[in-house]
């Protein structure tokens, strides 16, 4: 029901908003009106109220890594030389972690240590961090105990210091995507990608460097420079829920998704479609992900699996026979 009432509602409120804007006179206190539906939406702390102490200085690096992560621990790295790639980590974790359903840090220091399918062990927010180092970024462990692990650590704790421990929160994860009948198409998502996403990320994906060539601008979204097979952003669902919220830049919201759910899945299937481009590959293939193939996520479209759905059915859908089939065998259907 939510879904419907906030379609309908939001406009009217913005509309209302507008109006009341244009009359305000400029000594007008300005009112912040939030929607009644989007109340439970978390709000992370205000960076002004970073506490002046020791562990404040450790927050404020931490951010700090979060936003120019490639001039601190990139290839060119002032600190050490850490990732593959230049990109940042806010180039997906939106505003350094603090907008809301855009891979948000929002509940991330509450849930862990956790037990993580993908590597079928119980790993630590340090293990975590380390684990976007490796994949998303091709690049090498930060020492567990290094100065730049536990200022990201400090951050990403103070961003959720009012989450309770295990809880989750609204806005901690993409918006939800509807899944159709079908599969998703990547040659409709090609068509999507170059009118609506080509003109950042490049006709070849490739994305845009700042003019000194430090970091990017706009990040790649395959080929040699951009996120590796298996990292969770090359699942189809994960990356199609990042876009409906977030993209493109600066259009899309997440109170206002410039695509509708089968675009965003169409998009995501050719973005993450090897078979039209390559990307980099997992380093250490001697360590297969999900060792456990029960805790494996349905959209994660490499073999082997516990069903037997192809590797196809399980990267691009339709994703609804297979969960109904691992509900019907009691078996977990997780994305
Ligand atoms: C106006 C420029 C612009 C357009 C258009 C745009 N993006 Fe982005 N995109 C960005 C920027 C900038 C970032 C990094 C955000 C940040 O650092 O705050 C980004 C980040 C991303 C990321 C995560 C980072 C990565 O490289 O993996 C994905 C995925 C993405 N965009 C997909 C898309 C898709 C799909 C479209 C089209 C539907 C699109 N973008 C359209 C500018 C754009
Ligand atoms: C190309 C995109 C990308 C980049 C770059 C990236 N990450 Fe991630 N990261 C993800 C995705 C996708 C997830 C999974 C989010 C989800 O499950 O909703 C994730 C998950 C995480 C989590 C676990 C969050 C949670 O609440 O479970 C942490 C912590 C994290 N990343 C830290 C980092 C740090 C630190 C960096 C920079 C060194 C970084 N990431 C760079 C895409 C990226």
């Amino acid at each position: 029901m939510l879904p419907t009432i906030k379609k309908v509602l939001l406009p009217a409120i913005s509309a209302i908003l507008i109006i009341a804007s244009c009359n305000q006179t400029p000594t007008t206190p300005k009112e912040t009106v939030i929607p009644t539906s989007d109340t439970s939406v978390f709000s992370p702390p205000d960076t002004s109220s970073i506490p002046n102490d020791q562990f404040g200085e450790m927050v404020r690096y931490g951010r700090e890594l979060i936003l120019h992560t490639a001039h601190y621990i990139g290839p060119e790295g002032t600190v050490g030389k850490y990732l593959g790639n230049k990109m940042n980590c806010t180039n997906c974790h939106l505003d350094g972690g603090m907008r809301p359903f855009g891979y948000s840090f929002f509940s991330s220091y509450a849930r862990y240590p956790q037990y993580r399918g993908r590597e079928n062990e119980v790993l630590t927010m340090e293990q975590r961090v380390n684990n976007c180092i490796e994949r998303p970024h091709s690049g090498i462990p930060l020492p567990l105990d290094s100065k730049e692990m536990v200022a990201m650590v400090c951050y990403i704790r103070w961003i959720g210091s009012n989450v309770p421990v295990g809880k989750r929160v609204k806005g901690d994860e993409c918006l939800e995507i509807e899944l159709p009948e079908r599969a998703a198409d990547p040659n409709k998502g090609a068509q999507i990608y170059a009118t609506t996403c080509s003109v950042c990320h490049g006709v070849n994906g490739e994305g845009k460097l700042t003019p000194d060539s430090a970091t990017y601008l706009y990040p790649p979204l395959w080929g040699p420079t951009s996120y590796q097979v298996g990292s969770s952003p090359y699942r189809v669902v994960k990356l199609a829920r990042f876009i409906k919220g977030n993209m493109p830049d600066k259009i899309a919201t997440w109170k206002k998704p410039a695509l509708n759910d089968e675009q965003c899945l169409d998009v995501a299937a050719f973005i993450n479609d090897d078979r039209i481009h390559s990307r980099p590959q997992k380093k250490n293939k001697a360590i297969p992900d999900y060792p456990n193939i029960a805790s494996k996520a349905l959209d994660y479209g490499i073999g082997p699996f516990i069903d037997s759905f192809s590797e196809e059915q399980h990267k691009f859908g339709p994703f609804k026979p297979i969960i109904k089939w691992r509900k019907e065998h009691k078996l977990p259907a997780n994305f």
